[in-house]
């Protein structure tokens, strides 16, 4: 008997089986088990130093890791690889201040080849054009980096971490420097890449109710384990908000 489609199995893009993660002598990750499904949009939430930017580069490969991480994309690595996972930072390890625009800094990471004083290729700025189109920022192409507002230079990030077509992207804290008022349209942008595209997304938030009416899964973190995990109505639950954030997070 074959399972109507809606029901069939469909295995996660990322799993970690009792994942273990030692920063500056401690574990900070203490057997982690959990799953990220594909093509969904799932939150890690946590108070700070439970170990959310911890999980995501351990996904990426930064860091190594002991038990089991699987990564079942459809192509044949058993770890991720760069091609296939976006990656935006929580913090930036570029000066902001750099006196070049964004075109250039399109050339700078899609020409890395090209010394920046031959200009940015056609072929480029094309490319940065597109990219910048998808995350509805074209307009910005010759405004310095140092000119650019938070949300901006997040578009950015965001546009530069989405070349080549990654089937996984993780973004630490993308709404970090953006005003409350743009971060509802920032978070509808990325819910839209993940519905043209498919790319399984996995994003660390603060915001609660963000997490409630734009993710598809949840992982709670705490003190480097996972609290709970599943739907947003299953997970931010009053018991377990409270025991991850403490009694007065309501
Ligand atoms: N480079 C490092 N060396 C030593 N300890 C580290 C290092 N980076 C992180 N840690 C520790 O690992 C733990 C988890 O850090 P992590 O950055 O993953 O937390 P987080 O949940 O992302 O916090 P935040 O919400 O503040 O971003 C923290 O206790 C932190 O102090
Ligand atoms: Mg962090």
């Amino acid at each position: 008997m074959t399972l109507p489609l809606r029901m069939a199995y469909v295995p996660p893009l990322v799993s970690f089986r009792d994942l273990r993660v030692r920063r500056g002598g401690r574990e900070v990750l203490s057997g982690v088990t959990a799953e990220i499904p594909r093509g969904g949009v799932t939150a890690v939430v946590g108070l700070n130093g439970s170990g959310k930017s911890t999980l995501l580069r351990t996904m990426l490969g930064e860091l190594p890791f002991r038990g089991e991480l699987k990564f079942r994309c459809g192509h044949d690595h058993s770890r991720p690889r760069p091609e296939y996972v976006g990656y935006v930072p929580q913090r930036l390890h570029i000066d902001a201040r750099l006196p070049i625009t964004v075109r250039d800094l399109f050339g700078l990471a899609l020409n890395r080849w090209r010394p920046l004083i031959f200009g940015v290729s056609r072929r480029v700025v094309k490319r940065a054009v597109e990219l910048l189109g998808r995350v509805k920022a074209d307009h910005i192409l010759d405004v310095p980096v140092d000119g650019l507002s938070g949300g901006q230079l997040q578009r950015v990030l965001l546009a530069l971490a989405i070349d080549p077509q990654p089937e996984l992207l993780l973004l630490d804290e993308p709404a970090a420097g953006i005003d409350f008022k743009d971060e509802d349209e920032f978070y509808q942008l990325i819910a839209d890449l993940n519905c043209s595209t498919g790319v399984t997304v996995v994003l660390v938030s603060h915001d609660l109710p963000t997490v409630g009416k734009f993710a598809s899964h949840v992982l709670c973190l705490a003190g480097g384990v996972i609290r709970s995990q599943g739907h947003p109505s299953d997970v931010l639950t009053d018991t377990n908000v409270a025991a991850t954030f403490g009694t007065s997070a309501r």
